[in-house]
């Protein structure tokens, strides 16, 4: 009896032993088959990272390529001397374009003040012609005019103004913001060419564009002093004295 009571126990061990045992194998089995998963999953991330980064290399130079200069085998630099040789080809067809032009805006005036300064301005704009010519020849470039649009609209307008009003104040007002409307776009170029000059390196050309610039503003305030000593105020006067005219004539035609 004592000693079937013994072999019981001593088997009970063995089982529960066994059943730890076993416990034990398949928690390191888990672990083994959780190691595994990560090993996996760093794999593929591995090979996602690889494949990615083998892609940004290849459209890299791809991006490249579509960038004009690059495909055109064009330097940042000979680029920026194209934009700068338009433009100079630009302001060059609007300066002689103006040498025509304005000669009529001086015939169209009343004010002497005005057609003097019209006058003046016209020797100026020649002067700006030859510099203009210097600059190409600086630059080693064959002296050429493209045509300039925007000068050539201004230009329109001014002429409208004339067509639209009667010699005196009011067509010298409008000749005033015609003349003033042009010398703002000649700002405006001049001011960039010898940005983009200097830019460039070429400090003797921006210095040559830079003495026009000057020139423009001089005339762009001599302008405004024109018109804000006698000009508009005439204007203001010729346009109170229409109106009591017409009132006069409405008058008349009631009493007739
Ligand atoms: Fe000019």
């Amino acid at each position: 009896m004592i000693l079937r009571i013994s072999l019981q126990k001593e088997f009970m061990a063995q089982t529960r032993s066994k059943s730890k045992k076993s416990a034990t194998k398949s928690a390191s089995k888990k672990a083994a088959t959780k190691k595994t998963a990560q090993r996996r999953a760093e794999t593929r991330n591995t090979k996602r990272n690889s494949k990615a980064a083998t892609k940004k290399s290849t459209t890299t130079p791809k991006r490249s390529t579509t960038n004009k200069a690059a495909s055109n085998g064009m330097s940042n630099e000979s680029m920026l001397q194209e934009l700068f040789k338009n433009e100079l080809k630009d302001i060059y067809w609007a300066e002689k374009y103006l040498v025509k032009s304005l000669p009529k805006m001086q015939k169209a005036a009343e004010s002497e003040e005005l057609k003097n300064a019209i006058a003046d301005h016209i020797v100026v704009t020649e002067e700006q012609v030859a510099r203009l010519e210097e600059v190409f020849e600086m630059m080693e470039w064959k002296v050429q005019a493209k045509k300039c649009e925007g000068m050539e609209g201004l230009i329109e307008e001014g002429k409208r103004v004339m067509e639209e009003t009667d010699k005196g104040p009011t067509r010298d007002a409008g000749i005033i913001i015609s003349a003033q409307k042009v010398e703002h776009y000649e700002i405006a170029s001049y001011g960039g060419l010898a940005q983009l000059a200097r830019t460039m390196g070429r400090t003797d050309v921006a210095d040559l564009l830079s003495t026009t610039l000057e020139e423009e503003k001089e005339t762009d305030m001599l302008l405004t002093q024109i018109a804000e000593a006698s000009i508009n105020e005439e204007a203001a006067d010729e346009d109170e004295d229409e109106s009591s005219r017409e009132g006069t004539d409405m008058e008349d035609d009631e009493e007739a």
